[in-house]
């Protein structure tokens, strides 16, 4: 099996371009089922959850491919209304397939969904609302039939919580609704935004993403667009971080400054000096990382999740100690017993970890446990002492292009073997 051999302590220097966002291309490409004609989808990532992306496309009739960061995609001629298990349980998000083949097709039929295993991930808010819409759920087995009316129906919904995937869901299944949907408490996330940016460029009529309320009118079908899908904040947050923690300075070139507000917001609490230009954020880090007081992860615009691990990692190596409260997934601190094998300090405790930063970690052999606790893993492994080593390279590879490229031309010792 392959894995990462780091060599550490060196500081890392230059610049780096941020991949697309891998959580704006999923939805994306589910939503070109809508489409008639070709679409052009440009920036996105060359990572394993597309290839899953663009298999299931192709499974269910289209025809895709790539041709360098575009991928070009004509559902026109679907055949399939199922997603088949060895598809969906490669990838969580394979869920928001579900919504896209009801909308075009009235009926669907996948099996419950894999990816990260950040603690119980269920589906319940987008089936309830589903069935709000006048679809009827079954479950059985482990797979989910779906079938819907002619027309979906007009209702409002209220999320239990602003769930980004229940949020993606509901628009897409409700694009053709006879009348409106309209869904409170929705996700606010930057990748919201860009979903209902690209399925509007389609003639869609939806309002209101970015905020709690999204109000979807129904249109009678979608059209063919080219669209650019944003950069990655968590792509460039793992570089940001990169820089902190190696005591680099580092160009992360290619990123939306707003949607890096919190990281920025942290990486100088712990006295990193932040310089930021239109699409660009340079990182230069302080001789030694200070500790941050508390951090607690949130929804958008709160502090991502998707970024606890890094800053976690960085802490570790901080003067100080540091608390963090992870709020939206129940099991998201797997990594850290792999931490601890390098002789970071953290104790968990439920939703809380007490980081104690200590001077440096040892290297050591371990295991990427899912796709953010994996960097935060590379992160330290950058820092250390010696070489570590990094197995279960599938759950990086599932969200990082170009990683160990992008590190090594940052001047990192980091090999895949
Ligand atoms: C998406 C992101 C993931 C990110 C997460 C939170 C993608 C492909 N993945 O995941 O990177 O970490 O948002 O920002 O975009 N929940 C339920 N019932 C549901 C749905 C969710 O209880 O029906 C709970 C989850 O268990 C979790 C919380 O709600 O505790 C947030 O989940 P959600 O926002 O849905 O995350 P994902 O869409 O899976």
């Amino acid at each position: 099996m392959p894995q990462f051999l780091i060599d550490g302590n060196k500081s890392l220097r230059g610049e780096v371009f941020v991949q697309g966002a891998k959580n704006s291309v999923l939805p994306i490409l589910a939503a070109t089922v809508l489409c008639s004609g070709q679409c052009i989808i440009h920036n996105c990532p060359d990572i394993l959850d597309v290839d899953f992306s663009i298999k299931i496309l192709k499974y269910l009739g289209g025809n895709v491919f790539r041709e360098g960061k575009s991928i070009i995609v004509n559902m026109e001629n679907i055949k399939k209304w199922d997603v088949p298990d060895f598809l969906m349980k490669g990838m969580r998000s394979s869920i928001i397939f579900l919504g896209a083949i009801i909308s075009r097709l009235k009926k669907a039929r996948v099996s419950l969904p894999g990816g990260c295993q950040l603690g119980p991930r269920p589906i319940d808010f987008h089936l309830e609302a589903f069935k709000k819409m006048g679809i009827t759920v079954k479950e059985n087995n482990g797979h989910l039939y779906c079938k819907a009316e002619e027309k979906i129906t007009s209702t409002n919904i209220k999320l239990p919580f602003p769930s980004v995937g229940a949020t993606e869901n509901i628009i897409l299944a409700s694009v053709f609704v006879s009348g409106e949907i309209i869904l409170e408490n929705a996700a606010r996330e930057p990748e919201i935004v860009d979903l209902v940016r690209f399925l509007n460029s389609c003639g869609a009529k939806i309002k209101g993403e970015g905020t709690s309320k999204i109000i979807i009118e129904g249109v009678e079908k979608l059209h063919a667009a080219e669209y650019k899908i944003i950069p990655d904040r968590i792509a460039a947050a793992t570089y940001m971080a990169a820089s902190a923690i190696t005591g680099g300075e580092v160009l992360v070139r290619n990123v939306s400054k707003i949607h890096l507000r919190e990281i920025v917001r942290v990486l100088k609490m712990c006295k990193c000096g932040i310089i930021i230009y239109n699409d660009d954020i340079l990182v230069k880090a302080p001789k030694r990382l200070f500790s941050i007081k508390e951090l607690r992860t949130s929804v958008y615009p709160g502090f991502p999740t998707d970024a606890q691990a890094l800053i976690l990692s960085l802490m570790t190596v901080s003067k100080g100690q540091s608390i963090f409260f992870e709020n939206v997934f129940s099991d998201r601190y797997k990594y850290v017993r792999e931490l601890l094998k390098m002789g970071a300090k953290v104790t968990i405790d439920g939703k809380k970890a007490i980081v104690d930063g200590v001077e440096n970690l040892n290297s050591a052999n371990m295991l990427a446990t899912d796709l953010r606790g994996g960097a935060a893993l590379i992160l330290a492994a950058l820092k250390a002492e010696g070489t570590s080593t990094i197995g279960n390279l599938r759950h990086i590879d599932r969200g990082y292009e170009n990683l160990e490229e992008n590190l090594k031309n940052l001047g990192a010792n980091i090999k895949r073997s």
